[in-house]
């Protein structure tokens, strides 16, 4: 029996040099491919059913890996270096996680062959990791996470779809500039305003002030507003490398409600020295308003020394300084465009920098 060798040998020789050259073509294609690094930190896109198409399911199952091999031609589209940093559900998301997540992807941004970054991650707080991102990273190059609303194993699963948009929208140069990019649905939007508005519709997430900022394909994305028209990052931004979960200021988050009383702000300010919280984020009504003894509550905060900062549970528009709450007077500071949870991710971080009031109104207004 003849070698596969001795057979190539006696191949005419022209048949020869075009398989050798469309071989080289090949290889020298894949190098040119982009690099892309691939973080998976778990959420409904690695979820699985008891059976397909239940209605139950468990996130953060399926490993990267994995959900890489059901996407075949992915190799075509970019080089990729996948990373399991985590397979948790994304409520059970905590400083210590966004702080790995924050560096591993500094790092690898860093790297002159690494074109972008693609993070996946739970639908429930990847606003929040998208926000924390914008605050601490630096480079030029795409951040985008993605997720899914299904999980892998319905036969409707939209995490393959959002998965390889993903990668295409990372590996190209249309999408430097923005900062961190959410992409669900076939949706792009940066990092500021985005929320998930809906417990289960794929079209969950909206920036209900800013709207999109453009949509993506596993073609590639299409950007309908220009990256340097985005605000940029409050404050420049925050040294990551001088962050410590450890020692990051609590901040906690107090719903307003119809009959609200004090009760909760009470309990926190009876908490024990280390556990009672540097900041207060009001999820107020309106436009960021509570009940008088609501509001009373948070004075006897202020009085205190804690910062209270009024966000609004409406979702939409700003909360602008002293509208129905004498902030001047009070001594608070108003979250203009931030939801509640980003407000606190905002305060947390400014609580590293400053105390001032002035300076920590500067930064709300500039997100
Ligand atoms: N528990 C939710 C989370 O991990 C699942 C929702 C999702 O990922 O879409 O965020």
């Amino acid at each position: 029996m003849n070698s596969p060798l001795t057979r190539l040998a006696r191949l005419p020789l022209a048949f020869t040099a075009v398989l050798c050259a469309s071989l080289l073509a090949s290889v020298a294609r894949s190098d040119e491919l982009p690099r892309v690094a691939i973080f998976a930190t778990g959420g409904t896109i690695a979820g699985v059913q008891a059976t397909p198409g239940a209605a139950a399911y468990k996130p953060g199952v399926l490993t990267l890996d994995h959900l890489l091999s059901k996407l075949p031609g992915l190799e075509k589209v970019a080089r990729l270096d996948g990373e399991q940093i985590a397979n948790i559900a994304s409520q059970d998301i905590t400083a210590e996680l966004w702080l790995h997540l924050a560096r591993r992807a500094a790092e690898r941004l860093a790297d002159p062959d690494v074109a972008g970054v693609v993070i996946t991650h739970g639908t429930d707080t990847m606003e929040e990791t998208a926000w924390f991102l914008r605050l601490v990273l630096r480079s030029e190059k795409p951040v985008v996470l993605t997720g899914a609303m299904l999980p892998a194993t319905d036969p409707a699963a939209d995490g393959p779809v959002n998965l390889r948009s993903a990668v295409a929208t990372a590996a190209s140069p249309a999408a430097r500039g923005y900062g961190p990019l959410l992409l669900l649905n076939g949706e792009l939007h940066s990092a500021r305003d985005v929320r998930k508005t809906a417990t289960e519709a794929i079209d969950t997430f909206q920036s209900p002030n800013d709207g999109p900022v453009g949509s993506a394909t596993p073609a590639g994305p299409v950007f309908t507003v220009s990256a340097n028209s985005l605000r940029p990052a409050p404050g420049d931004g925050f040294d990551l490398a001088a962050l410590d979960a450890a020692k990051l200021p609590r901040v906690a988050i107090v719903s307003a409600h119809g009959d609200v009383d004090g009760t909760v702000v009470d309990a926190l300010l009876a908490l024990p020295a280390e556990r009672r919280p540097a900041g207060i984020v009001l999820s107020g009504v309106g436009n960021g308003n509570a009940s008088a003894p609501l509001l009373a509550a948070l004075e006897r905060a202020s009085r205190e020394g804690i910062i209270v900062v009024r966000s609004a549970r409406a979702g939409r528009g700003l909360v602008n300084r002293n509208m129905e709450v004498d902030d001047d007077k009070l001594g608070w500071i108003a979250a203009r465009a931030l939801s509640p949870q980003k407000a606190r991710i905002l305060l947390v971080l400014g609580l590293t920098r400053t105390r001032d009031l002035a300076e920590l109104q500067r930064l709300f207004d500039e997100a």
